[in-house]
């Protein structure tokens, strides 16, 4: 072992005089050539990874655009991160040069996860991602998807609200309500997917399921593996960390191969009929325009983009909702008004339920699941503002700052849904405002925001029309203190919350 360590050592050491000398030629070549953004001056090697550590999150990389101005270069090891801080901005890498500026940077753990790109969402910008995204929109992203399956959201949303009632003790102690929502969105989703759902928390398969989806994510997300991902001399010692990655992959592969996609061939051989959305992608595979591996990626990819993101922000709702009391009075009041005591809120209602909207949209706005968009990547050389940025640069438009800036938003730091019914009445969550992009925007931009605002309302709505939600006895408000990840931002305590059912 000791001895496997010191061979590694050396190699590292060996490598890291290689990389040292290649860097300063490299750095002494491009610095004649290019006019690079501003940033931190970068040591070779490590570049500037010494000076600002790990945590690249939303809020420390708003400090440093304060510092190094709208858009910034950070070297990280070998990776180039170029950071993008204003709306205008924004618009040029989003839109404008969406094409330039439209592939993904994967990490060395997300090349394992994504099979170095054989999914939709890592992908590079090109022949196979306009296939997947073609062959994913029909069984996924359209309206006629919203209709089929928003009753079944309905229905699923209808469970919480009833399992909440019968457990007595939601109603005094509290319960950490996000564990019954988390069982709602694998339902939501795994209903449209494979014509499925799950009876109870306590199902294994569900079980299973939840902790292999946990581990992705927290494995993926995790700041730890950086210097690995930044310093390639240093990977060896990422080993142990990778080889988890591997493992973890062919078992969750494996998992949705076995209980699911293999199950719903069965069913198609029987029937012949396409129902769910697993059934249009299995058809997309027999034409040969997929491969299978494809298939399994993309449900690897539903279960992290679409599950997770939607429940953290139902989960940060929720908190909000909780610490604002008058605001969810402000919005029992307006369900009752416009529906009546006894109707539950339906996609449909939506539309009629403004206040209920701006609600949605403030905690996106506030509480961004995906604060700096799924990073963003230019293929060749490329221009912004001005400035040379190298070819695979990670771009990250820190979509978080540009929707809480003080500069451009009334008092940002508020939890104040009233804003996008008064001075932003005309701010929507699709994107017409380059200063609110939280689900990005152009070629890249999240298509299940058609599932994720219904689902988010229904869920939000049918709480507040059943339950007074209050923080557990005892507590003045619920703690919300947040996670940030690679580019993720969840609730760093998934919070106990009394859900008192309403006397009518
Ligand atoms: C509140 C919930 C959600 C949020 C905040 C969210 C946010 C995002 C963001 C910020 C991006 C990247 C945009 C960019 O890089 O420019 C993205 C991409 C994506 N999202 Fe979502 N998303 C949510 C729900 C969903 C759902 C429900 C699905 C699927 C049913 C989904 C599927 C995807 C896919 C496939 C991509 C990759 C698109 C591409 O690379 O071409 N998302 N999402």
């Amino acid at each position: 072992m000791i001895t496997m360590d010191l061979v590694l050592m050396e190699k590292a050491l060996l490598g890291l005089f290689a990389a040292v000398t290649v860097a300063i030629v490299v750095a002494k070549l491009a610095g004649k050539r290019f006019r690079l953004p501003p940033g931190p001056s970068a040591m070779p090697v490590v570049g500037n990874w010494l000076q600002v550590g790990d945590d690249l999150n939303h809020r420390n990389l708003m400090a440093m655009a304060r510092r190094f101005g709208d858009v910034f270069l950070l070297r990280m090891g070998v990776r180039n991160l170029v950071v993008v801080s204003t709306p205008e901005l924004a618009r040029e890498v989003l839109h404008t040069q969406g094409v330039e500026f439209g592939s993904r940077t994967r990490n060395v753990v997300l090349d394992i996860f994504t099979g170095q790109g054989q999914d939709m969402v890592f992908t590079v910008y090109g022949d196979h991602w306009r296939k997947m995204r073609r062959i994913m929109t029909v069984p996924f992203f359209t309206s006629k998807v919203v209709q089929q399956n928003r009753k079944g959201w309905e229905e699923e949303a209808a469970r919480v609200v009833e399992d909440l009632k019968a457990n007595a003790k939601a109603a005094t102690e509290g319960v950490v309500v996000r564990r019954r929502l988390q069982l709602m969105m694998y339902n939501d989703m795994f209903r449209i997917m494979f014509d499925r759902r799950f009876e109870s928390e306590e199902d294994p398969l569900f079980n299973k399921l939840k902790a292999a989806n946990a581990e992705r994510s927290r494995l993926s997300q995790s700041f730890e593996y950086n210097y690995g991902d930044f310093i390639p001399v240093l990977r060896p010692f990422l080993r142990n960390y990778l080889n988890k990655c591997h493992d973890l992959k062919d078992r969750r592969l494996k998992l949705f191969e076995d209980h699911f996609v293999q199950d719903r061939k069965k069913v198609m051989a029987q029937t012949g009929e396409v129902n769910c959305a697993m059934d249009h992608i299995l058809e997309a595979e027999r034409k040969g325009e997929i491969n299978h591996d494809n298939v399994l990626y993309i449900v690897e990819n539903i279960n992290v983009a679409a599950i997770e993101t939607t429940l953290w922000s139902i989960e940060w709702g929720i908190a909000e909702l909780v610490n604002h009391p008058e605001i969810q009075s402000k919005l029992r009041r307006e369900l009752d008004a416009v529906l009546g005591p006894d109707a539950a809120v339906t996609e449909p209602d939506l539309e009629r339920l403004p206040y209920l909207q701006s609600v949605v949209k403030e905690t996106l706005r506030l509480r961004m699941a995906i604060p700096l968009l799924v990073p963003h990547m230019n293929l060749s050389d490329a221009k912004l503002a001005g400035y040379d940025i190298p070819a695979e640069s990670k771009i990250l438009v820190n979509a978080w700052f540009l929707a809480n800036d003080p500069k451009r938003w009334k008092r940002p730091e508020e939890f104040r849904p009233e804003r996008f019914l008064e001075e932003e009445k005309k701010v929507e969550a699709s994107g017409n405002d380059f200063r609110f992009i939280p689900f990005g925007v152009g070629r890249r931009s999240c298509p299940g925001i058609i599932l994720a605002l219904p689902i988010i309302g229904i869920t939000l709505g049918r709480l507040v029309q059943n339950f007074d939600l209050l923080p557990p006895p005892g507590q003045a408000e619920i703690d919300t203190t947040e996670k940030p990840g690679q580019f993720s931002n969840q609730i760093l305590k998934h919070a106990t919350v009394v859900c008192r059912p309403r006397k009518l």
